[in-house]
């Protein structure tokens, strides 16, 4: 097999997802709506798995987090408390000739209007304004009235919801600091710097845990869920060569942040934010007390007050699913033919296993293959495909990342046994029908490591 090694592009991703079904465009027959994407039925299956392998290592798998589900708009308040009415803004410009606007900040980024091969500002035709602050929350009105007081905002961080349901859950779930908070669900802001696909989205879904904590042990929680999501990554196989930790300068960090450190992607635009993890100290509880009146703090048994501080992991699955993609993404050539392959972990891979007639008409076959789909399927997301070529149904299943596909063929009739393919190092071995699906649980349970670099 020959590697095909040439630098992967965004483009070729989006195409991948496009022309298997993972992503579209949002509203595409009305010509789309900037940054906004629709996800497809094997996009679908793969956020599933990535929202509950998050779930499982945050909530299931441990004895200190809880989860929650709150409103997506909430009482405005809450936003002029947490900061984000006043400060959740981008410094932007506009161009007086070509009429675009740019965030100030990444002018690098962004294409100028009239020549996309220069950046704004570049030419002598560019005519910036000076830099203006833009909020970045959706408004929107609850009720019939559309007046000041009726305004409202889609939520820009599920990050709130969970600060101002401290003191209920603090109460109800029977934890005492440390212990954390988990909220999966959409967030929107108008982001300004659309493109890069799933990258920068107007509305996407944040995976958040606020973890609360003494504040004398603040430094080490912070220590601790860096390392912890770090793992997590490499446990699910992201290339340790494409993901690296790195700390904001005091100049970056967000109003409410102590320190941030993020976990960074090399993604095809560059080292990118994947997921931040935040020290935001007492700044949440504390504001949402002065401006409510109700006292967001912990008492402990013997008398002593204080206001826990939050250690706050924070991603969205379209990051992670965006990541995930790119590290996967893989080309070769097998005999004469290219091959694109998704080299996903098998518990991220949208589906399991693919069960193949090798001759769909031959009935012996077909039946053998239905059955054994049907066995699999209550267990795991299974394809049972019969139409087309053997080799292109392979390919197929490679595109969108299956591991196995077992196949039955000829032999199947004589001694009851099928192929199982290994989409990664194509390998082939037989086993009886009998012990297929002992087969695939055990694999599924597996380490798995990218045969690509570490
Ligand atoms: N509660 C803290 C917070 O929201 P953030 O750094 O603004 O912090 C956290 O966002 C994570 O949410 C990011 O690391 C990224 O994974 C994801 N995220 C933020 N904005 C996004 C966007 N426009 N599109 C997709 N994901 C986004």
């Amino acid at each position: 097999m020959a590697e095909t090694a040439k630098p992967l592009t965004m483009d070729t991703i989006v195409s991948l997802c496009r022309r298997r079904g993972f992503v579209f465009p949002s509203s595409e027959i009305y010509g789309g709506i900037g940054s906004t994407y629709d996800y497809g039925h094997y996009g679908v299956l793969t956020k599933n798995n990535i929202r509950s392998l998050w779930f499982g290592a945050m909530v299931q798998e441990r004895d200190d987090i809880v989860a929650l589900d709150s409103a997506i708009i909430l009482n405005p308040r809450v936003w002029e408390a947490s900061g984000h009415v006043a400060g959740f803004t981008d410094p932007l410009v506009d161009c007086r000739t070509c009429k675009l606007r740019f965030r100030a900040d990444q002018l690098e980024l962004a294409s100028c209007g009239r020549k996309p091969s220069k950046h704004p500002g570049e030419t002598p035709d560019c005519d910036l304004t000076e830099p203006r602050q833009f909020n970045l929350m959706f408004e929107t009105h609850v009720g019939a009235l559309q007046d000041e007081s009726s305004l409202a905002y889609l939520r820009p961080e599920t990050a709130q919801g969970i600060f101002v349901n401290f003191k209920n859950v603090a109460q109800l779930a029977r934890r005492k600091p440390p212990f954390g908070i988990a909220q999966v669900g959409k967030s929107f802001r108008n982001e300004i710097t659309p493109g890069n696909f799933l990258f920068r989205l107007r509305e996407f879904e944040q995976m958040e845990m606020e973890f609360f904590v003494p504040p004398g042990e603040a430094d080490e929680w912070h220590a601790y869920w860096i390392e912890a999501r770090r793992q997590w990554y490499l446990d699910l196989g992201l290339r340790q060569v494409n993901l690296r930790v790195r700390e904001h300068d005091a100049n970056e960090r967000s109003h409410y942040s102590l320190a941030t450190s993020d976990l960074e992607y090399l993604y095809p635009i560059g080292w990118q934010e994947l997921e931040g993890v935040a020290n935001r100290g007492e700044y949440d509880l504390t504001q949402h007390t002065r401006e409510s009146g109700t006292k967001l703090e912990w008492i402990d048994p013997d008398g002593t007050r204080y206001t826990p501080y939050v250690i706050e992991p924070a991603v969205s699955i379209d990051r992670i699913m965006l990541a995930f993609l790119c590290d996967a993404y893989d080309e070769e050539v097998v005999g004469d033919r290219k091959r694109v392959v998704l080299r996903l972990h098998p518990r991220v891979a949208p589906v399991k296993a693919a069960i193949l007639p090798l001759i769909p008409r031959d009935e012996g076959m077909a039946t053998r293959a239905r059955a054994l789909y049907e066995e699999l399927r209550p267990h795991h997301q299974v394809e049972h495909d019969e139409s087309g070529q053997i080799g292109r149904r392979y390919r197929r299943q490679d595109e969108i990342g299956t591991p196995w596909a077992f196949t039955v063929d000829e032999q199947t009739l004589e001694d009851e046994t099928v192929t199982v393919r290994d989409r990664d190092s194509l390998a082939q071995e037989r086993l009886p029908l009998s012990g297929v699906r002992e087969w695939l649980d055990d694999a599924l349970v597996q380490e798995w490591r990218s045969p690509r670099s570490p």
